[in-house]
């Protein structure tokens, strides 16, 4: 039975993204962190073939040890993407239904990458008319999509790192002449990217030509489209937006962060696995005026892409010029113990737990909006007509 007067809030972890298991700890920190006073928990965890289960072992294991928490799947699925358009499996779960019919009120997606953070989960809430956390479809694909957010960053005037983009169909037949294209048109060390993915998983750093294809390859492991961008000298800045809750009100942003890699770059390694991969700095040390312009810039670059409840945007300080570059946002930000997104925003006056009430809200209040929409624009043409 639901408990009186909480809202239930469905925590969805997991899923089929080679970020599954970044989620896995981002979600153990925002179960742990939910204010228990005003929201009751539905844990569901997603596995890599996109089963969801009913599960709370990822916050009975000890968040405390490094190991990434797992997901056990002591129960049956209960649903399955895939089932859309296939008979329909009963489900186990009717103890969990409220007495509106509902199994909870609002999500909060806790998942990272392709499937999950690219607006194809959130394509699926929508379809479910389920509140949920975070960007839309729209800012969600968007944000995932390093090529296409970079263009809209540079219509809005910002500066990005030169790149070029590659489909592997076009690949596969024309490999030459495209790596003899980047030697002509960037300059080595070159970033060699999936264009949709994060974590800087299927990232590699080439320094020289010979070391191009293969990269390539690896990239297109992760994704139909390459990204390779020259590299530059870089300090890395990092700022977290926050929708206001205030209507007609600019977004919240953050005091400004620095990533200081203690690797050759930001790598999976310098992330998750070396416990000393990076140093973050909050605040960055820079001075006024470029604390300033990352902040706005950030700002803009939530208000020009329609972000809406969260965001992470990551800038490039150029060493040489001190200009600021866009590099990426990130719409379903890291929530571990270590992540920039809850220690910006707790920097800037939000606990954990404010943070989160804060999304839970903000969900709620769209949801609310939406629902106003007439759906039966026929009816009133019919009306309209006689
Ligand atoms: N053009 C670049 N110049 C310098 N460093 C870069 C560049 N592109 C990426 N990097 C390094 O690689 C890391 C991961 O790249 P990023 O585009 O942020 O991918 P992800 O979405 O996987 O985090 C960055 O944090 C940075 O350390
Ligand atoms: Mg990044």
């Amino acid at each position: 039975m639901k408990q009186l007067n909480k809202i239930r809030v469905a925590v969805l972890f997991g899923g089929r993204s080679a970020e599954h298991e970044v989620s896995l700890r981002s979600a153990a920190n925002v179960i742990r962190f939910l204010d228990l006073s005003r929201f009751e928990i539905v844990p569901i965890g997603i596995d890599k073939q996109g089963n969801w289960f009913l599960g709370n072992d990822i916050f009975t294991k000890s968040l405390e040890q490094n190991n990434v928490p797992k997901l056990s799947q002591n129960h049956e699925a209960w649903f399955t993407a895939e089932w859309i358009g296939k008979p329909v499996k009963k489900n186990t779960l009717n103890e969990l239904v409220q007495s509106d019919g509902q199994m909870f009120d609002v999500v909060f997606p806790v998942v990272h990458g392709t499937l999950c953070e690219d607006g194809t989960l959130q394509g699926l809430l929508e379809l479910a008319n389920i509140p949920y956390v975070g960007c839309g479809v729209l800012s969600s694909a968007i944000g995932m999509e390093k090529d296409i957010s970079k263009r809209l960053a540079v219509n809005a005037g910002m500066l990005v790192a030169p790149y070029l983009t590659i489909k592997y169909d076009e690949w596969q037949s024309n490999a030459k002449q495209f790596v003899q294209k980047i030697t002509e048109q960037l300059t080595y060390p070159v970033f060699v990217k999936p264009a949709n993915t994060g974590s800087s998983i299927g990232i590699t750093k080439v320094k020289t030509v010979d070391q191009l294809a293969l990269a390539i390859e690896e990239a297109f492991c992760f994704d139909v489209k390459v990204i390779i961008e020259k590299a530059l000298q870089v300090r890395e800045l990092e700022v977290a937006v926050l929708e206001s809750l205030e209507p007609h009100t600019d977004p919240i942003v953050s005091v400004i962060g620095e990533i200081k890699p203690q690797h050759e770059f930001y790598s999976y390694e310098a992330k998750y696995l070396d416990e000393n991969g990076a140093i973050l700095e909050i605040p960055a040390i820079i001075s006024d005026d470029l604390t300033m312009k990352a902040k706005s810039i950030a700002k803009k670059l939530f208000i020009i892409l329609e972000c809406e409840g969260m965001a992470r945007v990551d800038l490039f300080l150029e060493m040489t010029t001190q200009q600021i570059y866009f590099n990426e946002i990130n719409t379903i930000p890291g929530f571990t113990q270590m992540s920039m997104y809850p220690k910006l925003m707790n920097a800037s006056g939000f606990s954990y737990t404010n943070l989160l009430t804060h999304l839970i809200q903000l969900a709620i209040k769209r949801h609310t909006n939406k629902n106003r929409l007439r759906r039966d624009v026929h009816a009133k043409h019919v009306e309209l007509v006689s």
